[in-house]
């Protein structure tokens, strides 16, 4: 009986895995063929060749990685023309609007369409399209010291991802240039794969709607459904000669893609198949319970309080001058985005039992490992534990870094310039010093557009207090404790007494130093000496610790995976998120989110005009929009319910660096394009919940709706092609 029944409960828990994990994976490409069949019975009509192919054009070629121009990836798009037109997220193409927009024309507030190509304007990013997918595990692993020392293996890993990438380039000869290859872990490092990307240069704005049109809502909806944004901008790719990257040149033509989104304006009905292919960045859906318990009560709730002063001191100012809201509008949007979403995660961790339910798979794990009498995984729950126990001594002076001074302007500049000192203390190297000074001036005029004294002096005072208040003084800089004390913890005396002594504060001063630079001057600076002391020190101070850290949870991780991999070996597993490209498939579906309430699946012009408040600096919206929505002179974009549908939802695994992908029906058509999550499912990146976590679209016909009707911008249709 009882055997028969642990047979039953075995199947069951195949069948339930196989239900609830239906829609759970950000799938790598070349794990697709193996999931046509249950995307095919959720409704797919293609079959994964046509999505990921390597010998013929596919979808995954009219899918955009957004980089900037380091080639950091931070968004997805969607090639939706034959000429290289493409769209993504508002937020996405916000850092280059703002930076197109100056006072008199304020394309990022108003508005833009350009007529023809010739208005097209240059935009501040690259982007990649995926040429190749190369398995490089055994070219990495198979290299590495097997000893126990773990820093010298992930010193080793390192190298070897790096010249190994190296390796791939050369052999592209001639093109090498044109391509950025990326040699990237999966499964905690149990596996290799090189991505190989063609990279664009020569990208144009297009068009966009008003600010509050693409950000209609702001902060206040940011990362909640019912959802009424139009957040979406439009881009081109131009190529050179023979359809290849090119530096900008007038004489650049439009690129031909392999392939291209044909756009469905039919619109989705509730259960159709959706799917999204884009670049997720990071989820984090292993990390071991006592992980959770340092990002819910130490980590999110620090950063959270740290970004909140930031952005007090942003709005105290942005929301009196439209021209300090260019200014900073773009920092903002960034710092405010997450300040919210790790403010969600520390509660929903807690609310959601992550601890509780990583536990019980921590559990399930070691009760294998004893049955199983396997050696190999016998310490990994130990070792977690162990690295786990400095995590929260060691772990926060990165997040300060990063949330803290790097918040800073002054100190930035300052920590740039930390470059510098090195090359000044050797004689031999003042033409060096020259060189790498002209380079840093020749960035202030673009740098000092985004400064406001007021601003900057405050966000100076409230860091210094953070690191002060908050971090243990023994392990920080002597320069920034001393001054702490002489200033009796007044912060804004000791920001204010810094500022007149600094060169880091005005361009003025900032030129005249790299004009000349002097050593003296520079370790003498007071914004120097504490945050290049913060950068060297602290990392001094800390670095024997962090090593050993990394060294113990990049172990436990990657023995951890192999483990689970070995557990259940026919089970597919997906792979955390590493800014891959993935695929995500599921249906359009409402939510419950709450005892006793219920979210439809989509929303229409009515929210916007119940939403609309003249003046406001989140809900306004322009009148000639309302207007057009209470005429309902929607033409063919009004669904057959008479209505214009504005966002929908879908039950995909998305998360950031997603937004901007392509929604795609059962045919490979373009329905709308990913945009958020919502708010109850907000610490998705730890952990999935098959029950209500969603992804927020922008509908497509809402999308052409803007372009067309309401932006003027008709001729770009003619370029699409479109299914009604
Ligand atoms: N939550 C969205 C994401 O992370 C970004 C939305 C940007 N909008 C905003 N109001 N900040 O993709």
């Amino acid at each position: 009986m009882k055997k028969k029944l642990m047979g039953l409960l075995l199947v069951l828990a195949i069948g339930f895995g196989q239900q609830a994990r239906a829609d759970e994976g950000m799938w790598p490409l070349f794990l697709i063929s193996q999931l046509q069949d249950s995307m095919q019975a959720r409704g797919l009509k293609l079959t994964a060749e046509d999505i990921y192919s390597i010998n013929k054009a596919c979808i995954k070629d009219a899918v955009v990685r957004l980089m900037n121009k380091q080639n950091r990836m931070f968004c997805t798009g969607e090639i939706i023309s034959q000429e290289g037109l493409f769209l993504t997220n508002h937020h996405c193409g916000y850092g280059a609007i703002q930076e197109l927009s100056t006072n008199e024309d304020n394309i990022l507030s108003n508005g833009f369409w350009a007529k023809s190509h010739a208005e097209e304007r240059p935009a501040n990013f690259n982007i990649g399209l995926l040429s190749k997918i190369e398995d490089v595990t055994s070219m990495i692993i198979d290299s590495l010291p097997t000893g126990d020392d773990e820093s010298a293996r992930s010193k080793a890993a390192a190298a070897m991802v790096k010249s190994v990438a190296a390796k791939l380039k050369e052999a592209l000869g001639d093109d090498k240039d044109m391509y950025v290859i990326e040699v990237v872990p999966f499964w905690s490092g149990n596996r290799y794969m090189a991505m190989y990307y063609q990279v664009f240069t020569d990208i144009r704005l297009v068009g966009t709607p008003p600010e509050n049109i693409g950000k209609f809502g702001g902060e206040t909806d940011n990362w909640e459904w019912p959802r009424h944004t139009c957040d979406i901008s439009i881009f081109r790719i131009y190529a050179g000669a023979n359809n290849k990257p090119a530096k900008f040149d007038k004489e650049n033509k439009p690129y031909a893609p392999k392939y291209f989104f044909p756009i469905n304006i039919q619109g989705p009905q509730e259960k159709s198949y959706a799917m999204i292919l884009g670049y997720p960045g990071r989820t984090q859906r292993s990390t071991f319970s006592e992980g959770i318990k340092f990002y819910s009560e130490t980590e999110r709730p620090m950063r959270v309080k740290v970004r909140r002063d930031i952005l007090d001191i942003y709005e105290s100012y942005m929301h009196k001058d439209p021209k300090i809201k260019l200014m900073y509008a773009d920092k903002y949007a960034g710092l405010s985005n997450y300040w919210k979403k790790f403010m969600g995660e520390a509660s929903a961790l807690k609310k959601l039992n992550i601890y509780d339910r990583r536990k019980a798979e921590e559990n399930k794990f070691a009760a294998w490992v004893k049955n199983t009498n396997n050696a190999k995984y016998a310490d990994v729950i130990n070792n977690y534990n162990e690295a786990y126990a400095s995590v929260a001594k060691v772990g926060m002076f990165g997040v300060y870094l990063q949330d803290g001074i790097s918040n800073s302007q002054p100190m930035n500049f300052a920590m740039a310039a930390a470059a510098l000192e090195p090359l000044m203390m050797d004689k031999t190297k003042k033409d060096e010093v020259k060189k790498a000074a002209a380079e840093m001036a020749a960035d202030l005029d673009k740098d000092f557009k985004e400064f406001y004294d007021p601003i900057e002096q405050k966000v100076l005072a409230s860091v210094l207090m953070h690191l002060v208040e908050d971090l243990d003084n023994a392990s920080l800089p002597k320069s920034l404790t001393d001054l702490a004390a002489k200033h009796n913890k007044d912060y804004n005396a000791m920001a204010d007494a810094m500022w007149k002594k600094s060169v880091f504060v005005s361009q003025e001063k900032m030129a005249k130093f790299l004009k000349s630079p002097s050593l003296k001057k520079l370790q003498k600076d007071p914004i120097y000496a504490v945050a290049n002391g913060y950068l060297t020190e602290v990392t001094k101070k800390m670095q024997p610790q962090m090593m050993k850290l990394n060294g113990q949870l990049g172990k436990a991780n990657r023995l951890y995976q192999a483990g689970v991999l070995e557990m259940s070996p026919n089970a597919l597993n997906n792979p955390d998120a590493n800014g891959t490209m993935r695929m995500t498939y599921g249906r359009v579906l409402p939510y419950s989110g709450k005892d006793a309430t219920f979210f439809k699946e989509f929303t229409t012009s009515r929210g916007v005009i119940e939403k609309y408040t003249p003046g406001d600096v989140e809900f306004d919206a322009p009148a000639r929009l309302i207007d057009m929505m209470k005429k309902k002179d929607f033409g063919q974009y009004a669904d057959k319910d008479g209505e214009l549908h504005i966002c929908f939802l879908t039950d995909n695994d998305i998360t950031g660096g997603n937004s901007g992908s392509p929604v795609i029906n059962g045919n490979g058509e373009l329905i709308g394009t990913a945009f958020d999550g919502n708010w109850e499912a907000i610490a998705s990146d730890f952990a999935f919940e098959p029950e209500f976590q969603r992804t927020i679209c922008v509908d497509i016909r809402y999308s052409l709706f803007i372009l067309d009707k309401f932006g003027g911008a008709s001729h770009l249709l003619k370029e699409m092609k479109i299914i009604r």
